[in-house]
């Protein structure tokens, strides 16, 4: 999935989901933390400001978007970090942007101090049936195998799945701007039934660096 987030930013602005995992990992996080691919920021709207942050994107357009700093411009498979220096490293959402996930993972390891704790999701192939009856083209990072990748980098990480209907998406409307974000072929939306409730799938991974 090539990012488009300069190209395209309108997609990703098309739709945002009323709660997601940002919840979880905000309350979980007391820094120093590092957001890598923060995109507009989510995570760090959920923060208190008593926890120390730096956002990381390789997208100027979502960090003028994003209200929080410091934020710093660059790319995840290469830190402008020294080791050790993090408690947190979260990668929520964009592991499935890199070719080969585990230069980032890496990289996310190295900045962390020992015991420090990484997070990372990102949804399963067989996520939103109700639209993608026949599964999502394969990443290089989905839930069926995030756990596996992560675990070759660190030694102990473990998964939280979620496989459930939780929102509806309320209008015809709704349903295209979520096909647009979710870059769901539009005829699809149309063909839906509405309110659609969706099935989500997906996995958070968390791990410790020992
Ligand atoms: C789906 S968005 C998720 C943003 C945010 N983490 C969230 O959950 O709302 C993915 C983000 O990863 C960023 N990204 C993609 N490839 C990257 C890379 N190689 N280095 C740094 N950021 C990258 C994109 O620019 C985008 O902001």
């Amino acid at each position: 999935m090539p990012p488009d987030y300069d190209t395209d930013p309108e997609r990703w602005k098309s739709w945002q989901p009323q709660r997601d995992v940002h919840e979880i990992v905000a309350s979980e996080l007391s820094g120093p933390t590092l957001d890598i691919g923060c995109g507009d920021g989510r995570l760090a709207s959920l923060l208190s400001h008593d926890v120390s942050w730096v956002g990381l994107d390789s997208s100027r357009t979502q960090l003028a978007a994003n209200p929080r700093r410091p934020v710093v411009l660059a790319d995840m498979r290469q830190l402008p970090f020294r080791d050790g220096v993090f408690a947190e490293v979260t990668h929520l959402w964009c592991l499935y942007h890199n070719a080969d996930p585990l230069d980032a993972i890496r990289e996310a390891w190295r900045v962390l101090r020992p015991g420090g704790r990484y997070s990372a999701c990102t949804a399963a192939r067989t996520n939103d049936p109700e639209l993608m009856w026949d599964g999502y083209p394969p990443t290089p990072f989905d839930a069926e195998e995030a756990e596996a990748i992560v675990s070759s980098v660190f030694a102990r990480a473990e998964q939280q799945s979620w496989d459930d209907k939780y929102f509806p998406l309320q209008t015809r409307e709704e349903v295209r701007a979520y096909c647009r974000h979710h870059s769901i072929p539009p005829e699809r939306a149309e063909a839906a039934e509405v309110p659609l409730w969706l099935t989500k799938r997906g996995v958070l991974v968390r791990a410790t660096k020992t």
